[in-house]
């Protein structure tokens, strides 16, 4: 990336103090590093903002230019109360088949953290974001839906299930599973990360679950010779793919953080692990994240749009500033980006920070979204 063209959605509720807070730490982290490089950014409407200005949530315009980009950066977008609204953002993953969430997950110095050893965690999710129960083909019990699958499945199938049952289909295929797995061991090779590990309940649901598993190891194999190797093979430098069934997994991210570098996941694992894995270093609100498709990556706050605190200036806007770190890390200009790390840190450290993280270090003062992004940007 030389001079890269970035889509910025500011989002709902507490999305444009976050980004107004981050925006500038993100330039001034590129101008420190690279002195004539910059990003040009341009808006575009969602939400709220985009109802009022063009009576639409989503507005077409909006719809054709991230058509056509590679690189957007969103706040949270509220979810339209009433009948008839979809989720804003499972619209534009569905839209643009942004088929991968990826989310790392480090500790940060200083932060309270339920376990012993939070700063034995670094690990990054990339859960799977189309397919298994999300998405979304179900039926409540005693619908006439229901009862026609059942009666389907119960007549015709031979199976065993109460008719008063509601339903809920896993769909999970090869193509969706390798797709997702690809991403994640091209990040392992190109980052330098030890293993990929296939998390997935493939001993219960065999086709779906255990489908992913094989599907992974397929990949692998089949495209991925000579630089990856499976779990007790000779690794000599090269990634070691693995897998663990979720339940364990679980029980592994506790107890030895430490053996997981990069974990590939089925949707509904990748949404509990993602998030207990947050918790473990401290909470959600320093986690970035991404949703990625084969062209178009939109790089987002993992957090909601916090209506209680919004135009308060209370917001903690790290979430924000880390994922925009993260699209300068994944796109070539990994230096500004380790600044913007190094910034955080020490903003941290110096423990003058927004309130929720302020519960969460003793001693520390509390500053508001703007001055904590301020400070952020004078450790630059
Ligand atoms: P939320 O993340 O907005 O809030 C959960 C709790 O965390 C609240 O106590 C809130 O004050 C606090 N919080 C969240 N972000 C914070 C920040 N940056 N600094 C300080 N405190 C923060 O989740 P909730 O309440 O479930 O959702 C509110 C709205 O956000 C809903 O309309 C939901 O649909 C939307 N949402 C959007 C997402 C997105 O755009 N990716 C993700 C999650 C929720």
């Amino acid at each position: 990336m030389s001079a890269k063209t970035v889509y910025f959605i500011e989002g709902d509720g507490i999305g444009p103090e976050v980004w107004g807070a981050a925006r500038p730490v993100l330039d001034a982290a590129i101008e420190k590093a690279y002195g004539e490089k910059k990003i040009e950014w341009k808006e575009l409407l969602a939400g709220e903002k985009a109802f009022k200005e063009t009576g639409s949530y989503l507005p077409q315009e909006t719809l054709d230019a991230l058509a056509a980009a590679e690189l957007a950066i969103k706040g949270p977008l509220q979810t339209p109360v009433g009948k008839g609204f979809r989720s804003l953002n499972v619209t534009l993953r569905q839209t643009f088949d942004l088929y991968a969430c990826i989310r790392p997950i480090r500790y940060f110095e200083g932060i309270e953290s339920p376990v012993k050893r939070p700063d034995l965690v670094d690990v990054v999710v990339f859960r799977e974001n189309t397919e298994d129960v999300y998405a979304g083909i179900e039926w409540s019990s005693e619908s006439a839906e229901s009862k026609r699958v059942i009666d389907f499945l119960v007549g015709e199938m031979g199976a065993k299930i109460d008719p008063t049952a509601g339903i809920g289909i896993k769909p999970i295929t090869p193509a969706g599973s390798k797709r997702l797995v690809r991403r994640a061991l091209d990040y392992a090779l190109d980052q330098n990360r030890e293993s990929v590990t296939l998390v997935h309940k493939g001993n219960i649901m065999k086709y779906t679950e255990g489908g992913f598993r094989q599907w992974g190891y397929d990949v692998a194999e089949e495209e991925y010779a000579g630089k990856v190797v499976k779990e007790g093979e000779e690794a000599d430098g090269k990634v070691i793919i693995n897998d663990r069934i979720a339940d364990a997994m679980f029980q592994e991210l506790l107890m030895r953080p430490e053996k997981y570098s990069v974990v590939a996941t089925t949707n509904l694992n990748g949404d509990y692990i993602s998030d207990a894995l947050a918790a473990q270093v401290g909470g959600l609100g320093l986690a970035p994240g991404v949703n990625m498709g084969d062209k178009l990556a939109i790089y987002e706050a993992t957090h909601g749009t916090a209506p209680t605190i919004a135009g308060k200036d209370m917001a903690n806007p790290g979430s924000v500033i880390l994922s925009g770190a993260m699209m300068l890390e994944n796109n070539g200009w990994g230096d500004a980006a380790a600044l913007i790390k190094k910034s955080v840190e020490k903003a941290l450290a110096a423990k003058k920070v927004t309130v929720d993280l302020a519960s969460q270090i003793a001693g520390a003062e509390t500053v508001g979204c703007k001055e904590f992004g301020e400070i952020i940007l004078t450790n630059l």
